[in-house]
């Protein structure tokens, strides 16, 4: 017998790491259709590149959704679409609880309608706000600290509740710092205003911007500045892959972290890219920012436990080669 094929809804595939994952779905063997506004999305990535269906539009269109559910027959969906700049969502709340609040709420309630019923969700470690637990485990009290980790965590919620009342299935992952590019170059990280310190470093290498900040040096960590979790977004999309497929063999809501479980200081990125691109990096010490914690790392063993998840890049070196391939042919 053939195997079914099966289609796949993504929001937000045609920005950073929903691209990357529909690669990874379409090499597993996935159709897929993308939904995206284009607000932050790349047409030519999801049109070109990865040659899916795009469809332009917003989570927030309740007659669209009908309408695409309508015309599709989705096994799941994969929901990476939201607005993520942590600063913005300090000075500007409003929009960040009607995109990634509301726009999911009209998502999932058009799932409902439709009995598509399996979802996977971008959440972050923002939600867990200042650790005291590292590497954090996904059973540490959440507590964000911004609008924007609220705004995930708000999402966790109804997901948990729709679980409970609805046999709605979803995975949730909480991402640490997404990072890196697809080893073979054909898609990569283009944000804009990008805020991302891997990017930032390696456009100082190419000369794009004059030098690169480094917010507090007197942390209580080995060299004093913040040390991160950095996770190769190849890496995080083989983890949708498999997130998915538990939940079509009926997997039970769950949530991950998704992190190495390993840290690097930004002095750390700093010297490592120098090394890669063989550039000289001009470095401005700055004060700390408020809300910055010392150290965010997490646990991602349930997630190679329970999903049978294993990353494969996870050398800093690799992660800032396969950013520095991608930056080259961009810039
Ligand atoms: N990049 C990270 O390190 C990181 C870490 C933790 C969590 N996340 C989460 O992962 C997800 C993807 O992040 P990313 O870095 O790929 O971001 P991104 O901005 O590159 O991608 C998001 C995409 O969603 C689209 N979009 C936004 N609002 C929309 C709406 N209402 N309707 C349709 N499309 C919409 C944008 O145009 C964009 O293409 C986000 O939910 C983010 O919060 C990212």
């Amino acid at each position: 017998m053939l195997p079914v094929k099966r289609t796949i809804l993504v929001t937000g595939g045609a920005g950073y790491i929903g691209s990357h994952t529909v690669l990874a779905l379409k090499q597993a063997g996935y159709d897929v259709v993308v939904l995206d506004n284009l607000v932050y999305g790349h047409q030519d990535l999801v049109e070109k590149v990865l040659q899916v269906e795009l469809v332009v539009g917003d989570t927030n269109d309740r007659p669209l959704l009908d309408r695409l559910f309508q015309t599709h027959d989705f096994a799941a969906v994969m929901h990476f679409s939201a607005y993520a700049y942590v600063g913005e969502s300090v000075t500007d709340p409003a929009k960040y609880y009607r995109n990634n609040v509301v726009g999911t709420l009209t998502l999932l309630e058009a799932m409902l309608a439709a009995s598509v019923k399996k979802f996977v969700f971008s959440s972050t470690c923002a939600t867990y706000g200042e650790p005291t637990i590292i590497p954090i485990p996904e059973d540490h009290p959440q507590n964000p600290i911004n609008p924007y980790g609220a705004s995930k965590l708000m999402v966790e919620r109804i997901l948990s509740d729709f679980s409970d009342a609805y046999n709605f299935n979803s995975v949730r992952f909480r991402y640490f710092n997404a990072a890196g590019a697809d080893p073979d170059g054909m898609l990569g990280e283009d944000h804009n205003p990008e805020t991302h310190l891997i990017p930032l470093v390696l456009m100082a290498a190419l000369g794009k911007r004059e030098s690169i900040s480094v917010f507090g040096t007197d942390y209580p960590t080995a060299d004093g500045t913040c040390v991160r979790d950095y996770i190769h977004v190849s890496d995080l999309a083989q983890a949708h892959v498999l997130g998915l497929e538990y939940l079509l063999k009926d997997g039970a809501s769950a949530v991950f972290n998704l992190g190495n479980g390993n840290g690097f200081s930004v002095k750390e990125v700093i010297e490592t890219a120098e090394i890669v691109t063989g550039k000289q990096i001009k470095v401005v010490e700055c004060d700390r920012r408020p809300g910055d914690p010392p150290a965010l790392i997490g646990s991602g063993e349930k997630a190679r436990e329970i999903l049978g998840w294993h990353p494969q890049y996870s050398s800093l070196k690799e992660i800032l080669t396969h950013a520095w391939q991608w930056h080259q042919k961009r810039h």
